[in-house]
């Protein structure tokens, strides 16, 4: 996200210093919404290292998140723009949000609707502001700011369908955290959806239909291992394609220099990625 912000600041010629500070505003932002994210998760793992909750107790856990979350305030208000600091705090309503529907959502039911809306809240909303931001800290027009923002959307939504992805596809070494751990906790994405739909006689997808959550580990491994196998992977890439090409195209109306050509790169790497 501090790649995409700076980039997109340097092909626009914008103020460095203002998006700097744009850029570490976001990523703190990010970074607290993960160490709350890891606690009330569980999870012990976050890019390939202990994470807060698994060496800390949850009081020193929240208040360090919290303590994030001031930050980044402290450095959006240093970029001198009420437009900024607004963007940022519905951002962060909009992934709060999210993780209280989660929270109260019952598991292991789900439709493609709901998960748009999932990712949108909780990956796709970060991405939106993040090229929202730097094009309000830019000098453009309302077309290239709406470009902008269509761009990240659209990059947010590949980035969290891949991310889903390798939950199926990947190993815990290479993705830094735990894998198969969206189906432990009950939460049906999109590689599972496809998998359910091309399944129908799959006892375990009865079941899933039904709303019950699916019980024990070497049920949970072999539906993994089956979904990772099957179609629905290839279904799913597609979609984060498609997301990626619009992002591509979003892009390809700015002028071309060595920053778009970078930008559009990282539409491709998104897809690519292995962790
Ligand atoms: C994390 O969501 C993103 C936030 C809203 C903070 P998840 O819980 O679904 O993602 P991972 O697997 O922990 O990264
Ligand atoms: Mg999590
Ligand atoms: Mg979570």
């Amino acid at each position: 996200r501090p790649r995409i912000i700076l980039l997109i600041g340097s092909m626009l010629k914008a103020d460095q210093d203002l998006q700097e500070k744009l850029a570490t505003s976001i990523e703190m932002l990010h970074t607290a919404s993960l160490v709350h994210d890891d606690l009330i998760d569980g999870s012990l793992l976050r890019r390939g290292i202990p994470t807060l909750n698994s060496k800390w107790s949850p009081a020193a856990t929240v208040l360090t998140g919290d303590f994030l979350f001031a930050s980044a305030s402290d450095m959006a208000s240093k970029t001198n723009s009420v437009e900024v600091m607004r963007l940022i705090a519905r951002c962060l309503m909009t992934i709060v949000n999210g993780e209280i529907d989660q929270l109260f959502s019952s598991r292991c039911v789900a439709n493609v609707d709901d998960y748009y809306k999932r990712i949108y809240a909780k990956t796709a909303s970060l991405f939106e502001t993040s090229t929202h931001c730097a094009a309000v800290l830019s000098n453009v027009n309302d077309t290239q700011l709406e470009l902008l923002r269509n761009f990240g959307y659209e990059l947010g939504m590949a980035f969290q369908i891949v991310d889903d992805i390798l939950d199926y596809t990947g190993a815990e070494s290479t993705v830094g955290k735990p894998v198969g751990g969206d189906l432990r906790q009950g939460l049906i994405t999109l590689p599972m959806l496809y998998y359910m739909e091309s399944n129908p006689q799959d006892p375990a997808i009865a079941n899933l239909k039904a709303g019950n959550c699916i019980q024990g580990e070497d049920e949970i491994q072999r539906l993994v291992s089956q979904t990772a196998n099957s179609d629905a992977i290839t279904r799913a890439y597609g979609v984060a394609a498609d997301f990626a090409e619009r992002a591509e195209a979003n892009m390809s109306q700015f002028h071309e220099c060595p920053e778009r050509d970078a930008l559009i790169k990282i539409t491709r790497f998104i897809i690519e990625r292995k962790n």
